[in-house]
């Protein structure tokens, strides 16, 4: 019943600053703003790709660093893939944000870059090798080569508990695991789970220092599921366990939404795209 990471949600402290890095230096495109209730300036709609999106809040405030903690429990990263990396790694080296033009080859065999967001969020790029185990577990043919941007290839979290964060992502979520990677030192480091075809979850693991947050806090807020009928959706997981913390709702674009978090309190937005939405039509 879930198809996909629809999008991730940051707050951020400079609207103008994130955009101009989001859409001028990465190539999202900025596609429609949402207003609150009160009509004041809410969210910013980024499209990354069709059906993969990025949405900026207004009103972020720096009260943590955002920067990479392993032991931190919460949002590590996330990453987009693009069809190829070599432009995107030339113009990260030009600007002085990695150290050497040439991507990373990861342990999973996919090449990727790591940049960072004007608030520290590490945003990490890929580009999917045919070889790795994500593109092994795709159950359907996967377009290589596309240009630039083609999807969210993931989401990151450190957790405090694998064995309760694979049971919710496994038994109630429904992502089939298809990998589990060790450090340098031989120990567990992350898991790697399918969401769907070049969509995945990696959870790592060693959180320990839990961050409380405020309703203001910037950075990560939540990610979204994109799922077929949503009420199906909803009382499925209901019926698994799953914690519903918001019942479907249609929000303010049209979309139908319902909320759920995961044992260390991610929050997880289920959303059934409506073909009215501004989402749809951008
Ligand atoms: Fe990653
Ligand atoms: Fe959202």
């Amino acid at each position: 019943m879930i198809t996909k990471i629809a999008h991730t949600a940051m707050k951020v402290t400079d609207m103008e600053r994130a955009v101009a890095f989001y859409c001028g230096e990465v190539g999202f495109r900025k596609a429609f703003e949402l207003p609150d209730a009160q009509g004041n300036p809410w969210i910013v709609y980024l499209k990354i790709c069709d059906g993969a999106f990025l949405e900026l809040f207004y009103g972020g405030e720096k009260d943590r660093d955002p920067a990479y903690a392993s032991d931190r429990v919460g949002y590590h990263h996330w990453c987009v893939s693009v069809g190829d990396l070599t432009p995107f790694a030339a113009k990260a080296f030009e600007k002085g944000w990695i150290g050497s033009p040439e991507p990373q080859l990861g342990k999973d065999g996919n090449r990727s870059i790591w940049i960072h967001d004007p608030d520290g969020n590490a945003l990490e790029l890929v580009q999917y090798a045919p070889g790795s185990p994500q593109m092994q577990s795709n159950q359907g043919p996967y377009e290589y080569g596309r240009e630039g941007l083609t999807g969210i290839a993931h989401v990151a979290f450190t957790v405090s508990d694998m064995e309760q964060a694979l049971a919710f992502y496994r038994e109630k979520l429904g992502f089939a695991l298809i990998e589990s990677l060790k450090d340098e030192e031989g120990k567990p480091w992350l898991n790697y789970l399918r969401v769907a075809d070049g969509t995945y979850l990696e959870l790592f693991y060693g959180g320990r220092d839990r961050v409380e947050e405020k309703d203001s806090s910037a950075g990560f807020m939540h990610m979204c599921l994109e799922c077929g009928d949503i009420q199906e959706t909803v009382e499925a997981l209901r019926g698994k366990g799953a914690p519903i913390d918001v019942e479907p709702k249609q929000g303010g674009d049209k979309n139908w939404q319902a909320w759920t978090h995961d044992p260390d309190g991610n929050k997880i937005e289920l959303m059934k795209i409506s073909p009215e939405s501004p989402q749809a039509k951008a």
